[in-house]
């Protein structure tokens, strides 16, 4: 899958701002298509997600943007005072990932060339890739969270992925530190794009509502998948659902282990092992940093004048307000 740099470029000399407000009739993914690339086809939807999602990952690589700084999942940061670190999740560092069996498998999700596709607004250099099939999975399937009315049509394809959340994440045993600062950098990197902090506020309560409650009854975000247990947070620290608790539903949880490098699944020579120390190793993982590199598909437009900081303190305590 490729995105045009033409049609970004295009969009973005054609941008003339965004109205005030999203009406309540329209998708979050349809009005900020509309607002940042002009024309709502499938094509300009699959490219917001591809946007969204890939500032999401390495952090924000788009030029311009209105002066929202965004780390990425893949960097360290905290969350409440907590300290977080995913990328041992996604390097292949630890024994997390569920292909099936009883226990976690360590599977390397930066085999696709890491960071350097994804500042080129692509998902991954090979279409083979677990890389690959991990970034068009979240494309797909916050693109249908998000409403996107053409998705299913050429050029946005139906989310194909793990039915359930929490069996995509069950042997990563994440709590509710790691899940916020997740939805943090989903936040920050919709932010980055201009997106109206009560549309942000919104999609963050929806992801920790889905996502982020232990033991949560089996819900309903792919509507042609049905309902499915969803929470991803699933240790006891975090909140529990207060509507039909389903706790028996969910297994023990089993805390994923460190693997050594050669038992790891398509992981490159020289990748670093899960000591907590800082990543070191280059390999064919490019990890992302503050790249000064002016990226491939710039200028991508933004949305600008619907937001000039993201209070993120102020939407998180939104989000524990509603939780809570
Ligand atoms: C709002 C919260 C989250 C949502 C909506 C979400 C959504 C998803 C989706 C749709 C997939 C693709 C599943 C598939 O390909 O079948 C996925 C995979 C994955 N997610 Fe999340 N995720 C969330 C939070 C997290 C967090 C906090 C982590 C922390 C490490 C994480 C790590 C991963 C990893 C490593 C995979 C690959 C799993 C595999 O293929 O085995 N996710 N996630
Ligand atoms: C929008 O779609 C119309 C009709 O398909 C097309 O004529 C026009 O060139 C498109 N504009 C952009 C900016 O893509
Ligand atoms: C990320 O955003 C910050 C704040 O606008 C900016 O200073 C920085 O240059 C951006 N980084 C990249 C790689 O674009």
């Amino acid at each position: 899958m490729r995105y045009s740099k033409t049609i970004i470029a295009a969009a973005a000399a054609s941008i003339s701002g965004v109205s005030a407000q999203r009406p309540s009739d329209t998708s979050v993914c349809d009005y900020y298509t509309t607002a940042l690339l002009k024309n709502n086809t499938a094509a300009n939807q699959a490219t917001l997600l591809t946007l969204v999602v890939n500032t999401v990952v390495i952090g924000n690589y788009t030029q311009p943007n209105v002066g929202i700084a965004v780390p990425g999942i893949l960097a360290k940061g905290t969350f409440n005072g907590e300290e977080v670190n995913l990328l041992p999740y996604f390097d292949g560092s630890l024994a997390s990932s569920n292909r099936g069996g009883k226990t976690g498998v360590a599977v390397n999700f930066l085999d696709g060339g890491g960071a350097a596709p994804l500042k080129e607004n692509k998902p991954a250099n090979s279409e083979s890739s677990q890389q690959y099939f991990l970034l068009t999975h979240l494309y797909q399937f916050f693109g249908s969270l998000l409403g996107c009315t053409q998705q299913g049509m050429a050029g946005f394809p139906a989310y194909s992925g793990s039915p359930s959340m929490y069996e995509a994440h069950k042997f990563m045993a994440l709590d509710e530190n790691e899940l916020g600062y997740f939805i943090t950098q989903v936040g920050l990197a919709a932010a980055s794009f201009g997106v109206a902090e009560a549309d942000i506020t919104g999609v963050a309560m929806a992801l920790q509502s889905l996502f982020g409650m232990r033991c949560s009854a089996p819900a309903t975000v792919i509507p042609a998948q049905g309902a499915q247990l969803q929470a991803i947070c699933i240790k006891s620290t975090c909140p529990q659902a207060t509507a039909m608790p389903q706790c028996d539903a969910y297994a023990a949880v089993v805390e994923p282990s460190s693997v050594s490098m050669s038992m790891s699944m398509s992981a490159p020579a020289s990748m670093p092992t899960h000591s907590g120390a800082a990543p070191t190793g280059t390999g064919s993982m490019s990890m992302p940093t503050a790249s000064t590199t002016k990226p491939a598909g710039s200028p991508i437009p933004t949305a600008a004048g619907a937001v000039n900081g993201l209070n993120v303190a102020a939407v998180m305590a939104g989000v524990a307000a509603f939780v809570l």
